[in-house]
C-alpha cells in the first residue's frame, strides 16, 4: 500500500508539483479526440466545396477553412495547426520540434509503408506536445499530387508563390496534426 502511494505521488509530481488535475494520458486523449475532429471536419467541408464549386473553389475553401477549424479547437490552453516537411503555405511551416517529428515519421514511413498512423507527443513536463501523421488519400491527389490540372495549378500559383506541396503519391506522408497543450493541468 505503501509503495502504491509513493508511486502515485511521485506520478503527480512528475506531471506537475501544483495542481496534478490532467495526466498525460488525458492530455493525449484530448489530442486525439480534437485532431479526430480537424480531420473530419476539414474533409467535410473541402467535399462539400468541390461537390459545390469544383476544385478551384475548394483552394481557397481549404485557405479559409483549415485555419477556422484549426482555430475553433485551440481552446483552453489548446493550439492546434497542420504543418508538413514541404509546405503550401509558409504559414504551416515546422519549428524544429515539428521538423524533427517529421523526420522520424518519415523515416518510420519508408520502412513500413502501410503504417495507418503514427504519433508522438514530447516527452518534458511542459509544454505537451502531440503530432499524428496525415497520409495522403486519394482526393488529396487532385491537389497535392504530381498531376494537378492546370485550372488547379493556375490557382495554387497564383496564391501559393512558394507551393512545395505537390508530387505527393498516394499513401505518402503528406504532413501532420500537431497540437500543443499550454493550459493548466
Ligand atoms: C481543393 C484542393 C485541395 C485538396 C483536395 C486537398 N488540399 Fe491540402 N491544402 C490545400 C490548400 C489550398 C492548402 C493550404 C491551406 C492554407 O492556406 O493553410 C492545403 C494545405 C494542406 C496541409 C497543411 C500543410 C501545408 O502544406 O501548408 C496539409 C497537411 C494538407 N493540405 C493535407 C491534405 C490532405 C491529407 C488532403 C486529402 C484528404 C488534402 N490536403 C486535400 C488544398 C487542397
Amino acid at each position: 500500500m505503501k509503495t502504491v502511494l509513493v508511486g502515485l505521488v511521485a506520478g503527480g509530481l512528475l506531471f506537475c508539483p501544483y495542481a496534478p488535475a490532467t495526466n498525460t494520458a488525458q492530455l493525449k486523449a484530448d489530442a486525439q479526440a480534437k485532431v479526430q475532429t480537424f480531420a473530419k471536419t476539414l474533409k467535410g467541408e473541402l467535399l462539400t466545396a468541390i461537390n459545390q464549386g469544383g476544385l478551384v473553389n475548394a483552394i481557397d475553401v481549404c485557405n479559409l477553412k483549415a485555419p477556422a477549424i484549426a482555430a475553433q479547437l485551440s481552446t483552453d490552453g489548446w493550439s492546434v495547426k497542420r504543418t508538413a516537411l514541404r509546405v503550401r503555405n509558409p504559414a504551416n511551416a515546422p519549428d524544429d520540434w515539428e521538423r524533427n517529428v517529421l523526420d522520424y515519421f518519415s523515416a518510420t514511413m519508408a520502412k513500413q509503408p502501410a503504417t495507418p498512423s503514427i504519433q508522438a507527443t514530447s516527452v518534458d513536463a511542459a509544454p505537451f506536445r502531440y503530432m499524428q501523421t496525415i497520409k495522403t488519400g486519394q482526393m488529396c491527389l487532385a491537389c497535392h499530387g504530381s498531376n494537378v490540372s492546370a485550372d488547379v495549378q493556375a490557382a495554387l500559383t497564383k496564391r501559393y508563390p512558394q507551393d512545395q506541396a505537390t508530387g505527393f503519391k498516394l499513401g505518402d506522408l503528406r504532413g501532420a496534426f500537431s497540437l500543443q497543450y499550454e493550459g493548466p493541468r
